[in-house]
């Protein structure tokens, strides 16, 4: 199996259009690398491509990536691509890919509730791009030779969907895991999720690889860097550090991990950060675009 990975960061990228913050800043005067939003190509066999969620950035993401370019006239190895969760930074790529080219769009009936509620998704034409719901806990063909299931993890209703009150933990099918399994080596992603449940720990057991939820180092970042209000709990993310944090939380893993998803103020993007040096020390690697995996 290979996953490439199309995008490291968070809603918004790295460097975020409206952004100062010293991360931003460096992003765009060339001190740090930028980085596009959360995004994995895989693959069973190298010529046929699955996309994990269609950020906004997908079109750049594409053109730098020769494995996922057309081989004919009109023509793309991207058998398909799956959403894990209805905000922007997972679903508005697919306005790029209207283009009447086939593939097959995986959801679940939720997510996919969400495309047909905004008619502006109507663009990514019915008939050459079937949308398949795709059921809880139900193991399905991506493309041949690589499997897919989806799982709840705690997380919220899209941003922009979301009312007065929100629920931070829901556990349903606004918000999914992958397992991808090519029959040889299994990997998760889960780019966005609110804590980590104890049925989510006992899951992972069989991982050889997870990317996971990097949003937050901790969960006040947004509100301490001046760049926002909310928590992370508030976002539906769990922070990386803390008793409650991700690398605790995950520690007794076997698999490689990786953290993507990571928002712009995540300190954890510094190569000379202590906080990078802490996640690398537990057995982290921070996701960058770009990266390939062979499993
Ligand atoms: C998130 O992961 O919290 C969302 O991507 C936020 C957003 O849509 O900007
Ligand atoms: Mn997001
Ligand atoms: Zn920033």
């Amino acid at each position: 199996m290979k996953i490439l990975v199309l995008g490291a960061a968070a809603g918004g990228g790295l460097p975020q259009w409206n952004c100062g913050c010293p991360n931003c800043e460096d992003a765009r005067a060339g001190r740090l690398t930028p980085s596009g939003q959360s995004s994995l190509a895989v693959s069973a066999d190298g010529s046929h491509w699955s996309i994990l969620n269609a950020s906004p950035d997908i079109r750049s993401q594409m053109q730098t990536c020769a494995a996922l370019h057309p081989r004919s006239l009109r023509d793309t190895p991207v058998a398909s691509v799956l959403l894990t969760n209805g905000d922007i930074d997972h679903i508005a790529g697919l306005l790029s890919l209207r283009e009447q080219t086939p593939f097959t769009l995986f959801a679940t009936a939720e997510i996919h509730g969400v495309l047909e509620q905004n008619r502006v998704f109507d663009a990514v034409s019915h008939d050459k791009v079937a949308r398949r719901e795709i059921a809880l806990e139900a193991s399905f063909e991506l493309h041949p030779g690589l499997n897919a299931m989806l799982f709840a993890v705690p997380g919220k209703v899209p941003l922009f969907m979301e009312g007065e009150t929100v629920q931070t933990d829901l556990v349903g099918e606004q918000t999914v895991g992958v397992r991808l399994s090519d029959g040889r080596k299994t990997a998760y992603y889960i780019p966005g999720c609110a804590h980590v449940p104890d049925d989510l720990l006992k899951r992972l057991q069989d991982a050889d690889q997870l990317f996971f939820d990097g949003t937050l180092w901790d969960d006040d970042e947004m509100i301490r860097s001046g760049t926002g209000i909310k928590t992370g709990q508030r976002m539906g993310h769990i922070s990386v550090s803390g008793p409650d944090g991700s690398i605790e939380r995950l520690r007794g893993l076997s698999a490689a991990k990786t953290f993507i998803h990571i928002n712009n103020t995540n300190p954890i993007w510094r190569p000379d950060s202590a906080e990078r040096a802490y996640v690398l020390e537990h057995g982290w690697q921070v996701a960058a675009d770009g990266q390939e995996t062979t499993l």
